[in-house]
């Protein structure tokens, strides 16, 4: 990761069917919310990609990747500011909070500008990560993902995985597969915590340095056991924006 090499090609999923989330950090006023890229944001992402992956070229075209119909591009942005006003809060327990919120946004088909609420002092968006997920065959691939160095350690990479596995889910795979650095521990401690397990190797499939990459494929997401360690890994991840007086918001 970054893909270098390969690109599958399929036809079948859209940008279009994504869940989303929102989580609304109110000891700082920052509401951080996943959805999929648009076009305002290609500038943001572009200057981003170039800050976590320095070296790689060429760069991602984003205003190409947004238009593919069978990928989607995901995006975590940040809104600073006075914190809006919010929705009354829910009562259940935080999964179903959080299942029950990304329904009501995507079946309301709320707008975007809603999630952040009317009213409220808000400053420009930026943006904390993305991941781009490509669709083929029943299988979904993370062809990249990045979360800016100011954002890391605070669970938005871990947003954007839950983000690519619900829209594999959308779009009817069974499993998502990525290639990552053999050196990046980080990353592999990532996947590994939502079920990646290590299935082979590429050689040299770095162009930059030659380096290695490791083959990482998810078990099969629509089997009972690993939906509900899912459901346990979203349940700890929103537990820990609470813990740090950050709260999920329902839109
Ligand atoms: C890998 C990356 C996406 C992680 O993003 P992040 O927002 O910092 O990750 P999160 O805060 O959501 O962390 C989730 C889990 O990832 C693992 N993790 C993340 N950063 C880690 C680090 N520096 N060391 C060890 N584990 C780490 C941990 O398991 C963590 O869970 P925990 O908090 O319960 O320990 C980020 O470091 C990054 O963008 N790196 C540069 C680009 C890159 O390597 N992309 C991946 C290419 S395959």
């Amino acid at each position: 990761m970054p893909i270098k090499h390969h690109r599958p090609s399929g036809a079948g999923a859209s940008n279009a069917k994504l869940n989303l989330s929102v989580l609304r950090d109110t000891t700082k006023s920052r509401l951080y919310r996943l959805h999929t890229a648009s076009a305002n944001d290609i500038d943001k992402l572009t200057e981003l990609e170039r800050e976590v992956f320095p070296t790689l070229w060429p760069p991602i075209n984003f205003a190409r990747e947004i238009k593919k119909p069978t990928q989607a591009v995901l995006v975590v942005s940040v809104r600073s500011g006075t914190a809006s006003r919010g929705p009354a809060e829910q009562t259940g327990s935080l999964v179903e909070r959080v299942v029950d919120g990304i329904k009501t946004l995507v079946m309301s088909g709320t707008p975007l500008e809603t999630a952040f609420g009317a009213g409220g002092q808000q400053n420009e968006d930026r943006i904390a990560g993305w991941a781009i997920v490509w669709f083929v065959a029943g299988e979904a691939h993370i062809a990249s993902i990045g979360v800016s160095g100011a954002d890391r350690r605070r669970g938005v990479g871990e947003l954007l995985v839950l983000g690519t596995i619900d829209s594999a889910t959308s779009n009817d795979c069974d499993e998502l597969t990525l290639e990552v650095r053999k050196s990046n521990e980080a990353a592999h401690a990532l996947y590994r915590k939502y079920g990646f397990r290590v299935v082979g190797e590429r050689k040299a499939y770095y162009v930059d340095d030659n380096e290695d990459a490791l083959i990482m494929t998810t078990p099969d997401i629509r089997e009972p056991n690993y939906a509900a360690s899912l459901t346990n890994l979203a349940a700890e991840h929103a537990h820990r924006w609470a813990e740090t007086g950050s709260r999920f918001e329902r839109v």
